[in-house]
């Protein structure tokens, strides 16, 4: 579909999800039934919306969106399948969202709807009852946009290792990982994670016996391949277990499985993973040659390991990081792996990840335990997903 996308806003902030962006634009030309119309969307500061704005209206000062129809009394345009261009002001858009109490991205998709309805020809400024016609139409729209994004919306599993690291610290029974994990499936998680280590550190046996029959979505067991761990999961019959490089020392899940170099012995796990019915994910660094193992050695799922992208020092260390998870994840879900992705996932880097249609969920943990500290755990959970919308 041909949306034509340039972003000329250069200020680091806001920061603009163009995938969203761009994946908005084709959602408007499918609901109104254009898949081959053409639309350009230009993003630009105050400063070049008003220089537009005095050259082609004579009005002085920024406005929010601009609309430049290509199609009115034009038979080319038309049969060349040309819609317009919207130019869009990212600084009032962000000023309008905060005003209203909104997301920036949210306030850029209604800015794009509203300018999208003036190229099919609605015009507010006509007539009030033009004005009514319109608002209509932009909340059918906007009411549309939100369920299909519903529809397909990023899954968020919260990992909730960390209570139980806490209530370890004291020996005691609270916090309790249990009651965590029932929170964050009301705040709407659609998955629990634990890993249970070799050393019990932060989870118990006692834990993942109750999650067992207390979790009503589903229950990801993260896993080191040792025999031990292994029979305990056999026994459990959790939703699923994501098998992961564990060493005693690590403070946390360090890098990927080397799947290429123990494809025999992974193999054979996955195999009685599955005649117990429990389906198999392998947490891979996003490596060509990994989810080539993956898919060889039959799993399920890979979940893409996302530590380096969050750990990145410079931007063009994280979009190169991007581009590889990009990447990865396409490959896998092309060869028909199920793809998951996670590891340093916060409130900052998680959208552009959650832009990705080829991921169906992420596995998230440290970050929302820490933010539940300040404003509680149904909180934390719920602007997570806020920002996977
Ligand atoms: N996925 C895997 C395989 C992990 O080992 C971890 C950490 O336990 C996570 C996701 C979650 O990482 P974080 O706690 O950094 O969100």
């Amino acid at each position: 579909m041909p949306v034509r996308f340039r972003n000329d806003f250069c200020r680091p902030f806001p920061r603009v999800n163009e995938l969203l962006v761009r994946r908005t634009a084709e959602h408007l030309l499918l609901l109104t039934e254009r898949p081959d119309t053409e639309l350009s969307i230009l993003l630009v500061d105050d400063r070049q919306i008003a220089e537009l704005n005095k050259y082609w209206r004579r009005k002085s000062g920024p406005t929010n969106v601009l609309s430049f129809s290509l199609t009115e009394g034009d038979d080319t345009s038309m049969a060349m399948n040309l819609l317009g261009d919207i130019v869009i002001s990212v600084d009032t858009a962000a000023r309008e969202a905060k005003y209203e109490g909104i997301s920036f991205h949210a306030r850029l998709e209604a800015l794009l709807v509203h300018g999208f309805l003036h190229l099919l020809g609605y015009d507010h400024e006509k007539s009030e009852l033009e004005a009514m016609r319109m608002h209509n139409k932009e909340k059918e729209l906007l009411q549309q946009l939100t369920s299909q994004r519903r529809k397909k919306m990023m899954k968020l599993a919260v990992n909730v290792d960390h209570v139980a690291t806490l209530r370890e610290a004291r020996g005691i029974s609270e916090p309790d990982p249990v009651l965590a994990a029932g929170i964050c499936e009301l705040a709407g998680a659609e998955g629990i994670v634990v890993h249970l280590r070799e050393d019990r550190r932060h989870i118990q046996d006692r834990d993942v016996l109750l999650l067992r029959q207390t979790v009503k979505t589903k229950l990801n067991l993260e896993m080191g391949a040792a025999e031990e761990i292994i029979k305990f999961a056999l026994d459990l019959l959790p939703d699923m277990v994501t098998l992961v490089p564990e060493k005693r020392k690590e403070l946390t899940t360090e890098g990927g499985l080397n799947v290429a170099g123990q494809k025999k012995k992974l193999k054979s796990v996955i195999g009685r993973m599955n005649d117990a019915n429990i389906p198999v994910s392998l947490f891979v660094d996003p490596d060509p040659r990994q989810i080539e193992a993956a898919i060889n050695v039959e799993a399920t799922f890979v979940e893409i390991h996302t530590g380096r992208y969050a750990d990145a020092t410079s931007e063009e260390e994280r979009d190169q990081e991007f581009e590889l998870i990009a990447a990865a994840a396409a490959e896998a879900y092309e060869a028909g792996l199920r793809v998951n992705a996670g590891h340093g996932l916060n409130y900052v880097n998680t959208t552009r990840i959650a832009g990705l249609e080829t991921i169906e969920e992420l596995s998230i943990g440290h970050a929302i335990m820490a933010r539940a500290i300040f404003v509680g755990l149904d909180q934390a959970v719920r602007e997570m997903l806020g920002l996977m919308l």
